[in-house]
């Protein structure tokens, strides 16, 4: 108990959005996707946390910055069980599950290496579709299903 409360002291943040409960293996998805390495807030990063209910997890402190829905709706490709918290004066004052996107426009990567997107400068454009616990992406121009997520690099 007074380890958790020590680890809480020393990282907590005054205000800004905390990602919690992020996939250990999928952490740097996350930050690509929200672009981070080009974030000039101050960032912390854990990875392989212990977590009661996940093994391992990741968690993304963001200061100072509130996103819009449709940026956290990114998440849900990599980490779609991740927890939103907004942090205001200390205080966790909303905590949000992320909701899956429609659709998909420049963030994952099309797995057939001959559709124009892989050949071209054309963004990607995918639509969503859930299965059971997977989420598939199908694109835009070439009709193929992309069954694993993969980040376009910035
Ligand atoms: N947090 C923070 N700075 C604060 C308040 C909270 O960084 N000023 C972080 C906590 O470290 C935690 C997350 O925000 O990772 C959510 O905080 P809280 O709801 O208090 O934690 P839990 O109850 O453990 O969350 P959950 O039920 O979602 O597991
Ligand atoms: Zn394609």
């Amino acid at each position: 108990m007074s380890e958790r409360n020590t680890q809480l002291k020393v990282s907590a943040i005054k205000d800004g959005t905390v990602l919690d409960h992020i996939p250990a293996g999928r952490l740097f998805q996350v930050v690509d996707i929200l672009d981070l390495s080009h974030c000039s807030n101050p960032v912390t990063i854990g990875v392989n946390l212990e977590s009661k209910s996940q093994g391992r997890k990741g968690i993304i402190k963001i200061a100072d910055r509130f996103f819009e829905d449709e940026e956290l709706s990114r998440i849900a490709l990599a980490a779609p069980e991740a927890t939103v918290n907004i942090i205001k004066d200390y205080q966790v004052v909303s905590k949000k599950k992320i909701e899956l996107p429609a659709e998909v426009v420049g963030i994952a990567k099309c797995s057939n290496p001959m559709c124009v997107t892989n050949n071209q400068d054309v963004p990607t454009r995918f639509t969503t579709v859930v299965e059971g616990e997977k989420v598939k992406l199908l694109c835009h121009y070439c009709e193929k299903t992309t069954e694993e997520f993969v980040p376009l690099r910035h």
